[in-house]
């Protein structure tokens, strides 16, 4: 790795990245191996639902929504993660006489991406088979919708990209070492847990990778592109954003169907109101207001970062 000006680059190469990944690889057949949800208690931690308040819902509606949460992270997930082979392989492709050691962490990173796309969209159809019901999706199973996520992803600068992937895989990755690795209590289901487990150890060498290409990029960078970069991660959460409302309207829907009950507009307006907030906690939040995420945005634009964080 070239020497960069940021000090968030120390330590970080792009072979040992390789080394551990070799290390800690999965299969997913490997994780799901023959298993399937309980679909008669709750999966995920109730703070991933928010809902405990709302004195409308009985318990068999807060745990069709805690089994829709279930559902809902890993749908969004695994269809975020379809631009990222390539974004990944472009930026190889952009510069083939980079190093070998960089092509090959890139490549396995995509990779690594999309044997997670084909986890979640198995743990989704194990979902819907252990509940005995469909999950409303806001990306539809033809992939349309997913494709033109992908491409309007693919439209925003590559540093912009690697800026919203790393607070993503940050978040992630907090968001299960906090919500269920480090917890006694109200971890949910074993299964759903080995699943985020294992997108968690690979994780960790891809957000290793982001940080080396982020210093790489804005290095060469005027502090006017910078300022460009950081626009358009706005523009990219705006994108986000409209998949989780998406997604929050989807909860409800199935939560109508499954329990035969359709909810006053009043109720169904207040629940997609608190699904989307919660749904927006547990993935946006997590993320961006992760501190080693705002470390390398403040290092690489301190001006810039003031103006995302408000600050
Ligand atoms: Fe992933
Ligand atoms: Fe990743």
């Amino acid at each position: 790795m070239a020497s960069t000006p940021y000090a968030f680059t120390r330590g970080l190469d792009y072979d040992a990245i390789v080394s551990a990944s070799e290390q800690v690889a999965w299969t997913v057949d490997g994780i799901l191996d023959a298993r399937s949800f309980d679909a008669s208690r709750t999966m995920v931690p109730t703070s991933w639902v928010g809902t405990d308040g709302l004195p409308f819902l009985d318990e068999e509606a807060q745990r069709t929504l805690n089994h829709c949460r279930a559902f809902s992270y890993v749908h969004l997930l695994g269809n975020y993660e379809e631009f990222i082979p390539f974004h990944l392989s472009a930026l190889v492709q952009q510069e083939p006489h980079g190093g070998r050691s960089q092509r090959r962490a890139l490549l396995r990173f995509g990779d690594e991406e999309m044997k997670h796309q084909a986890l979640f969209h198995e743990a989704e159809t194990l979902l819907e088979r252990s509940c005995g019901h469909p999950f409303g999706r806001h990306f539809d199973r033809e992939g349309t919708r997913c494709a033109a996520f992908a491409q309007a992803f693919l439209e925003h600068g590559v540093l912009a990209r690697f800026l919203l992937l790393l607070a993503f895989e940050w978040g992630t990755q907090r968001h299960y070492v906090e919500s269920i690795r480090d917890r006694a209590a109200d971890v949910g289901d074993p299964l759903y847990a080995d699943v985020l487990r294992a997108h968690w150890v690979e994780e960790a060498q891809h957000v290793k990778s982001d940080t080396l290409e982020i210093a790489r990029l804005a290095a060469g960078m005027r502090e006017a592109e910078l300022d460009a970069a950081f626009e358009q991660l706005g523009s990219l959460g705006q994108l986000i954003d409209a998949t989780l409302a998406g997604q929050a309207s989807q909860e409800v829907e199935t939560l109508h169907a499954v329990t035969g009950r359709t909810l006053p507009a009043a109720e169904a307006a207040t629940l997609r109101e608190v699904l989307h907030r919660s749904l927006s906690a547990i993935i946006v939040g997590v993320a961006l207001g992760h501190p080693s995420f705002a470390r390398v945005a403040r290092d690489v634009s301190p001006t810039a970062a003031a103006r995302l964080f408000g600050s």
